[in-house]
C-alpha cells in the first residue's frame, strides 16, 4: 500500500479536540496525547474519521482476537442487554454458569472454578489474594520484564518500569530475572535456578510464583520448552503455587488455547481477560484448581465486585468461546501463525536493524537494534515512562502511514493480529512493516 498523509497531517477534528480536553490518555504525558477517532471496523481493519483504513496487526491492545465483526458475540451482547442487563453476583444467569463450565473444559488439568471480574488487572488482583488466602503465606515472586496490571497489587507484581512511579507498592512482592535469551546476560534456564535459590533463601514464606507463560508487552519473550515445567517444579518444591497470567497469551494467541498449553504445563491458578470476550465486553477471570476451590468451602472467599459475573460480559465471553470452537480459530491461528512467522523472518533477513524475531502462533515480536553485534536497543526500558518518541515509535508511525497499525513496546514491535487474519492480509501488513523498518535501518549506528 502506498504511503499516504497520516491523520496527524490533517489536524484534530472536533471529537478528537474535545476528547483530548476532557479525557485522560493512559500511561502518557498529557501534552503528548493525540487520540485519533475511529469510526468503523470490519474484519481485521478499522477506519478513522479521516477515512484512512488500517490493518489491525496488534488486535488493538492484543485483545480483539476475533477480529472486529464477530456477529455471534455482538448478537449475544445485544440479546442479553435487552433480556437481563444486570443481576447482583448473588444471583446467576445461564451464561455465567455455562461460561464457568466452558472455562473448566478449555483450561488445562484440574482448573475448574472461576472468579469473574472486569479486567486483566482485577483477574491478577484476585489471583494474588487467592494465593495468599490458600497458602497462608504473603510473598509473591514475579519477574522484572512483566506486566500484570495497573492497580496497586497488580502494579506491585509488575516488573515493567510503569511500576516505578507507583512505588512503594504492596508489601511482599519480589522480582526475579527473566528468560530473555536475546537481551539478558543470564541464560534462561539459569534464571530458573536463580528463582530456586531465591525461594530457598526466602524460607517458607512465598505464596506464589507469578509469570506470563510467554511475556507479552515486555517484548514477546518465549522461554525454552523446559523452562515452565521446571519453574512449576521449583515453585512446588518450595510450597509455592504457580500462577500463570494468560491475559495476553490466552485464547488462541499462541496457536493453542493458552500459552501454558505450548509447554504442557498446568498452573495452579490462571488469569485471563482480553481474548476471553475478544474485547466485545470487559471481562476478567481467575480460574483455580479443584483443590484450591475446595479450600474456600470452609474458608471465606473474601473477595468480590458489583460487576463480578456481569450478565452482559459473561454472555460475550460464552459466545466468544463458542466462536473460537465453532470456527476452529485456535487451529487456524497455529496454521496462519506459521506463515506469519516465515514472513517476519524474511523481514529480519532484509533489514539490518532487526536484531531478533521470536514468537509462536499469532504472538510475535520484532526486536530492533542500532548495532546487531552489540545488540544496542533503540528503545530503553526507561523510555516507557519518559517523554518523546523513540525510533521504534517512528517505525510504527511509518507503518501506519502505509496502512498498518502495529503496537510497539520498549524496543519491540508486537505483531498479534486477530485470529481471523488471512495470508493476503498478512502480506499487505508485511509490506507496511517493510517500509517502517527502513526508518530504523537508516537510524543505525555507523560501524566504527
Ligand atoms: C499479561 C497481562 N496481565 C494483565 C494485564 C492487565 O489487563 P487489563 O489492562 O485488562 O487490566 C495485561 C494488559 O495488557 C497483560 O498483558
Amino acid at each position: 500500500m502506498a504511503e499516504r498523509d497520516s491523520p496527524a497531517d490533517t489536524g484534530p477534528n472536533e471529537v478528537e479536540r474535545t476528547d483530548r480536553e476532557h479525557v485522560f490518555g493512559t500511561w502518557s504525558y498529557q501534552k503528548e496525547v493525540d487520540p485519533t477517532e475511529v469510526v468503523s471496523t470490519e474484519g481485521v481493519r478499522f477506519t478513522t474519521a479521516d477515512g484512512d483504513e488500517y490493518i489491525d496487526l496488534s488486535s488493538q491492545l492484543m485483545c480483539s482476537n476475533l477480529g472486529h465483526e464477530a456477529e455471534g458475540v455482538a448478537d449475544a451482547v445485544a440479546e442479553q442487554v435487552r433480556e437481563t442487563p444486570y443481576v447482583a453476583p448473588g444471583y446467576t444467569t445461564e451464561a455465567r454458569a455455562k461460561l464457568g463450565e466452558a472455562l473448566a473444559e478449555v483450561t488445562p488439568g484440574d482448573l475448574s472454578k472461576t472468579f469473574f471480574s472486569t479486567s486483566g488487572t482485577e483477574a491478577v488482583e484476585a489471583a494474588i489474594k487467592i494465593a495468599r488466602f490458600y497458602t497462608g503465606k504473603r510473598k509473591i515472586v514475579s519477574r522484572y520484564r512483566s506486566y500484570h496490571g495497573a492497580t496497586y497489587g497488580s502494579i506491585s507484581v509488575t516488573g515493567d518500569p510503569r511500576r516505578l512511579p507507583a512505588e512503594p507498592g504492596i508489601p511482599g512482592t519480589i522480582k526475579a530475572p527473566d528468560p530473555y535469551a536475546y537481551g539478558s546476560s543470564m541464560d534462561p534456564m539459569e534464571s530458573v535456578d536463580y528463582i530456586d535459590e531465591m525461594l530457598e533463601l526466602e524460607g517458607d514464606t512465598v505464596a506464589a510464583v507469578l509469570v506470563e507463560p510467554i511475556v507479552g508487552s515486555n517484548g514477546i519473550l518465549v522461554p525454552p520448552d523446559e523452562y515452565l515445567p521446571r519453574l512449576k517444579e521449583v515453585a512446588h518444591d518450595h510450597g509455592a503455587l504457580l500462577v500463570c497470567d494468560e491475559v495476553m497469551s490466552g485464547f488462541g494467541r499462541t496457536g493453542e488455547w493458552f500459552g501454558t498449553d505450548v509447554f504442557g504445563v498446568e498452573p495452579d491458578i490462571m488469569t485471563m481477560a482480553k481474548g476471553l470476550t475478544g474485547a466485545y465486553q470487559p471481562l476478567g477471570a481467575t480460574v483455580v484448581t479443584d483443590e484450591i476451590a475446595d479450600h474456600f468451602e470452609e474458608n471465606m472467599f473474601c473477595h468480590g465486585h458489583t460487576y463480578s459475573g456481569h450478565p452482559v460480559a459473561v454472555a460475550a465471553g460464552l459466545a466468544a468461546v463458542e466462536t473460537y470452537r465453532e470456527e476452529n480459530l485456535i487451529e487456524r491461528a497455529a496454521e496462519v501463525g506459521e506463515y506469519l512467522g516465515e514472513r517476519i523472518e524474511e523481514l529480519g533477513e532484509r533489514h539490518p536493524s532487526v536484531g531478533d524475531t521470536r514468537g509462536v502462533g499469532l504472538f510475535r515480536g520484532i526486536e530492533l537494534t542500532k548495532h546487531p553485534e552489540k545488540r544496542v536497543p533503540f528503545g530503553e526500558r526507561e523510555d516507557k515512562i519518559g517523554e518523546g518518541n523513540t525510533v521504534v515509535d517512528e517505525v510504527a508511525a511509518r507503518a501506519a502511514d502505509h496502512g498498518t497499525y502495529v503496537a510497539n513496546m520498549i524496543n519491540t514491535l508486537i505483531v498479534a493480529p486477530p485470529l481471523t487474519i488471512t495470508e493476503a492480509e498478512i502480506d499487505e501488513a508485511m509490506a507496511a512493516l517493510d517500509a517502517g523498518l527502513e526508518v530504523s535501518d537508516a537510524a543505525m549506528e555507523t560501524p566504527e
